[in-house]
């Protein structure tokens, strides 16, 4: 084994410490120097973020978890055969959905059979030819108690960011979904560059994906303030206006209760496109390249209607240069059906054009 790096060291030093803060001093064991994970022949070297989001062009949310809190159950998901598929249905991108602090230890140590399970799912996605994101999903505790937010966050980035910080630049890592609430862009602000240091610590130039408050909303941009001297940085957001529409009948947000809500007016494309000039309009003006992570419309809503909103959404985003992964694969805003292993041909056709050009082979 490689002997301690200085980076390690500064990391390891910061989330114990951070952790000790958070917990208020209870008794906390040293973290243990975590496994590297690495994919032989490819080093990691860095690579401009704009370049990145022109190769990231489509992707797609894949839950990692085996028990998803919006899903009910259905056949698994096998990293080594669907990869491959995602990668043949078009998609150049997977976002890795991770909810993971249920998964840590009281001294927030990442229990070592989802550690594997997450290896698994990166290479997989990896030898796939896609390229992956780690996201970190846990909005929902986040965005309640600031503490605890606080001290798993950055123990989970300080065991996986030096994990895999020999891995290829195709990997990226995206901070954290959807803060809100709790997380007020102010303190969003704090906590990110606080975090960035924990990831910087292994990871100096791997891409992370960060995004605004209220629940990574366009509204909410100009208030994000990202680390100005820090140029690895890929900005994102999540669109998913009208919610009447893309929301429609949806358990978790009950005042969009009234079903039969149609898209695809004039008026509809063209508050489309004023809302991504809005957004491109930011990323130029803070010179950070855009990922739009999460888009999609509920399975309540009429097909012909979702259709059109998925590729009106895609299409917007690719003309202003922007990367883009629908909100999901499975589940509820489906695009695979992975009991009967197929696609739902209209939805993914929607998302990529038949005889769009494939990516070239890494
Ligand atoms: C959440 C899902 C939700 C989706 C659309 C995601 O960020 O994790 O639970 O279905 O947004 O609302």
């Amino acid at each position: 084994m490689r002997a301690l790096s200085a980076a390690w060291r500064l990391a390891a030093g910061a989330f114990f410490a951070l952790t000790l803060a958070a917990l208020g001093g209870c008794t906390i064991m040293a973290p243990e120097r975590p496994t590297q994970v690495t994919l032989p022949g490819q080093p990691f070297t860095p690579i401009d973020p704009y370049a990145q989001v022109a190769e990231m062009k489509g992707g797609v949310n894949v839950w990692v978890d085996e028990l998803r809190p919006d899903e009910p159950p259905h056949a698994p998901f096998v990293p080594s055969r669907h990869f491959k598929i995602i990668r043949d249905g078009g998609f150049s991108t997977v976002r890795l959905v991770l909810a993971t602090f249920d998964h840590m230890d009281g001294s927030l140590k990442l229990d070592a059979q989802y550690l594997a399970r997450i290896d698994e799912f990166v290479t997989a996605a990896l030898d796939a030819g896609l390229t992956v994101i780690v996201d970190e999903h846990d909005y929902g505790l986040c965005g309640m108690d600031l503490i605890l937010c606080r001290a798993k966050l950055n123990a989970f980035w300080s065991q996986v960011a030096p994990r895999y910080r020999d891995m290829p630049n195709r990997l990226i890592f995206e901070m954290l979904n959807e803060p809100h609430q709790a997380l007020t862009a102010e303190a969003w602000n704090k906590q990110l560059v606080e975090t960035l240091a924990v990831i910087r610590a292994s990871n100096p130039t791997r891409n992370v994906i960060i995004g605004p408050g209220n629940w990574n909303g366009i509204e909410f941009l100009p208030k994000l303030v990202l680390p100005a001297d820090d140029r690895h940085i890929i900005a994102t957001f999540h669109y998913y206006h009208p919610m009447e529409f893309t929301h429609q009948g949806a358990v978790w947000v009950p005042q969009f209760d009234k079903l039969g809500v149609t898209w695809g007016t004039k008026a509809d494309h063209a508050l489309l496109d004023r809302e991504l000039d809005e957004v491109k309009a930011w990323s130029e003006a803070n010179r950070r390249p855009m990922f739009l992570g999460e888009f999609g419309a509920l399975e309540t809503g009429a097909l012909p209607d979702r259709l059109r909103y998925l590729d009106a959404v895609a299409r917007a985003a690719e003309t202003r240069g922007f990367s883009w992964a629908a909100w999901q694969l499975t589940g509820n805003f489906i695009v695979y059906d992975i009991d009967s292993d197929r696609w739902i041909e209209p939805v993914l056709h929607a998302l990529i054009p038949p005889g769009s050009p494939p990516k070239p082979a890494p």
